[in-house]
């Protein structure tokens, strides 16, 4: 059993266990109980998710909320029937939601647990490798308002996180490679994330492709806790993402306008990361800031890994450059860039030619 603890400098009551092991969901009423008070539980989960693993967590103290499958039902709508069901099952403040599923799932039962009756006890069941590395760590809840994703939602931490690898072996290549890019960007972005450890990621993945796509338990288990370590490091020192939280966002300058001119249809979000990589990789590359030979090993790890790595198609570069600039991560109008400067070092840069921003696209 791997257990990564994720501290928060600036509040130490919201200090949470990461555990990350196979067969946890086995347990799983059981665990949850070590860390909540609770007398009732609201699990929230899809139409995908409920029928593989929803009888693990069935018991006299849990009642579920069964949703749709997708990130179009992560809106208020979606929100309200979580609340109703709350409501409905007179869910106490000491009671607890638990979130059994994938990303959408996990921020969208994060955020009701933020506001029903101003916060109760949160519980995060990710079983999705995006959501074990990423979603479930580090406090993000929301849902998405048509004018904009994630636009409604609050920094509201977990009182516990079980990472159940066996429910990996249900995901299907597509979702598990979605989750694989945003491991790769960990490598990237590693040596600025001030972890106390150095772990290798980049060599890791190096060294271990094939016994990663074939779900080796002991290798997923130890890929999906540097990742932790990695984000919980991260957060610790700037949850509220108020400066170093912004090296995340790694490829994702590109990758979110990829996928709002793609209108969220044609890549996954993990797709639309991998070639966002490849695009800042040859921005810093025409910028001198990383050598050929970092460039070239960045590259091939991205190509070993089949991530996809280019558009398939030309996209009109003026529409390509207005949605780089209505990210929500853009300051003061000028676009922020998380740039390679170094092996496995990024630096926010901005004020970059917009020529040489699009030249790759
Ligand atoms: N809060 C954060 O910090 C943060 C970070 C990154 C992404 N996100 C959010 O996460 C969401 C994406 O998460 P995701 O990639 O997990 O997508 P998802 O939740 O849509 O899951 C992907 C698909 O896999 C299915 N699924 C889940 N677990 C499964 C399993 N074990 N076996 C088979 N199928 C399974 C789901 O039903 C879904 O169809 C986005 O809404 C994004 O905004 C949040
Ligand atoms: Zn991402």
């Amino acid at each position: 059993m791997s257990i990564v603890e994720v501290k928060i400098k600036a509040q130490k009551e919201s200090s949470y266990p990461i555990i990350i092991e196979g067969g946890l969901l086995d347990n799983a009423v059981y665990h949850i109980k070590c860390f909540s008070n609770a007398n009732k539980f609201l699990v929230v989960t899809n139409e995908t998710v409920f029928p593989l693993y929803g009888d693990k967590l069935k018991s006299d103290d849990t009642h579920f909320i069964v949703l749709p499958d997708g990130e179009e039902y992560k809106t208020t709508e979606y929100l309200n029937k979580i609340l109703d069901k709350a409501l409905e099952i007179k869910l106490e403040r000491k009671d607890a939601i638990v979130a059994l599923g994938g990303g959408v799932i996990g921020d969208m039962a994060g955020f009701a647990a933020a506001i029903y009756q101003r916060g109760i006890d949160f519980i995060q069941i990710p079983t999705t490798l995006l959501a074990q590395v990423d979603s479930s760590v580090g406090g993000k809840v929301a849902v998405n308002h048509k004018l904009g994703k994630n636009m409604i939602g609050a920094f509201y931490q977990p009182k516990l996180v079980l990472s159940d690898i066996n429910t990996l072996k249900t995901l299907d290549e597509r979702q598990f490679k979605t989750g694989l890019s945003e491991v790769i960007k960990y490598a990237f972005i590693e040596k600025s994330c001030g972890a106390e450890k150095d772990y290798n990621l980049f060599d890791f993945l190096k060294n271990n492709r094939a016994e990663i796509y074939a779900k080796k338990p002991d290798v997923i288990a130890e890929l999906i806790k540097i990742c932790c370590e990695l984000k919980a490091a991260v957060v610790n020192q700037d949850e509220k993402e108020k400066g170093l939280r912004a090296i995340l966002n790694f490829g994702h300058t590109y990758a979110h306008a990829i996928e709002n001119i793609t209108e969220y249809k044609k890549y996954t979000h993990g797709e639309a990361v991998s070639i966002g990589m490849k695009l800042i990789f040859e921005l810093a590359k025409k910028l001198n800031a990383v050598s050929e030979e970092y460039y070239n090993s960045a590259i091939t790890l991205l190509k070993d890994y089949e991530l996809i790595t280019g558009l398939d198609f030309k996209p009109d570069k003026e529409a390509f450059y207005n949605a780089m600039k209505s990210d929500k991560k853009v300051s003061d109008s000028s676009i922020n860039f998380v740039m390679p400067v170094d092996r496995f070092k990024v630096q926010i840069i901005n004020n970059i030619d917009k020529n040489l921003v699009l030249a790759g696209i």
